[in-house]
């Protein structure tokens, strides 16, 4: 076998073994929940350079997401939340307080931020791939989608790639922390894919530059993730 067909062989195994580890505790039901956990990261703060910095990604990870989480339970103390799958807090958020909506989401969103990237070089998956085609004409049309949601939203936010109800991808953005699960936002659906465009996300290395920030994230996609998303949002 070439080094080159071995190095990739080699990039797969690792990217299923991460892939499988991280969504394992991410998409238990109700049944399976055994309580909200803080994520291990998967991967080192340098891993994602030169699109993400370390430093970037240490206190993204370590104070900003360790804060909504922290917040959250703090929120949670003494209620049935503690128990209850996100996904389900989500589809009542209209029910709680701002201050379970920005922490419960902050807390989700970073979760699948960092599932979504790796450091590992990998392609888009054929099913995925079809998919995007089918909805959006091309790979780089659905790319521009993405890119122009993320652009736009003023402030802090994030861009998404959602499956709708019907099976169908669409591509959204939210603010805050606001996610396409949460009943109080307006186009709702599971979300396979997201960009956080918050400028404590990129403002160390890019500064006012999220167009750089945004085309770059490309570079760092975990395709196999997000085409196993995918077909977890198909089966519900
Ligand atoms: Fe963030």
């Amino acid at each position: 076998m070439k080094r080159r067909n071995i190095l990739s062989l080699v990039g797969i195994v690792l990217i299923s073994t991460l892939t499988v580890g991280l969504l394992s505790s991410f998409t238990k039901g109700s049944a399976g929940f055994d309580g909200h956990k803080f994520p291990e990261l998967g991967y080192a703060y340098n891993a994602l350079e030169p699109y993400i910095d370390a430093q970037t990604m240490e206190i993204h990870y370590s104070r900003h997401h360790k804060a909504y989480y922290t917040n959250f339970m703090t929120a949670a103390e003494g209620t049935d939340m503690l128990k209850t799958p996100l996904e389900q807090i989500f589809s009542n958020m209209g029910k709680h307080s701002a201050t379970i909506r920005n922490n419960a989401g902050g807390h989700y969103n970073h979760n699948l931020f960092w599932e979504n990237m790796t450091p590992v070089k990998n392609e888009i998956h054929a099913q995925l791939k079809a998919a995007i085609e089918k909805e959006f004409g091309s790979v780089n049309a659905f790319k521009e989608t993405f890119n122009k949601a993320a652009m736009t939203r003023f402030g802090s936010g994030w861009a998404w790639l959602s499956v709708d109800k019907n099976g169908k991808l669409f591509v959204s953005s939210t603010a805050n922390q606001d996610n396409p699960l949460m009943d109080v936002v307006e186009e709702r659906g599971t979300p396979i894919l997201g960009l956080d465009v918050w400028e404590h996300a990129y403002y160390l290395k890019y500064q006012n530059k999220r167009v750089d920030y945004v085309n770059n994230f490309w570079n760092v996609v975990n395709w196999k993730v997000v085409n196993d998303r995918l077909n977890a949002a198909l089966k519900k």
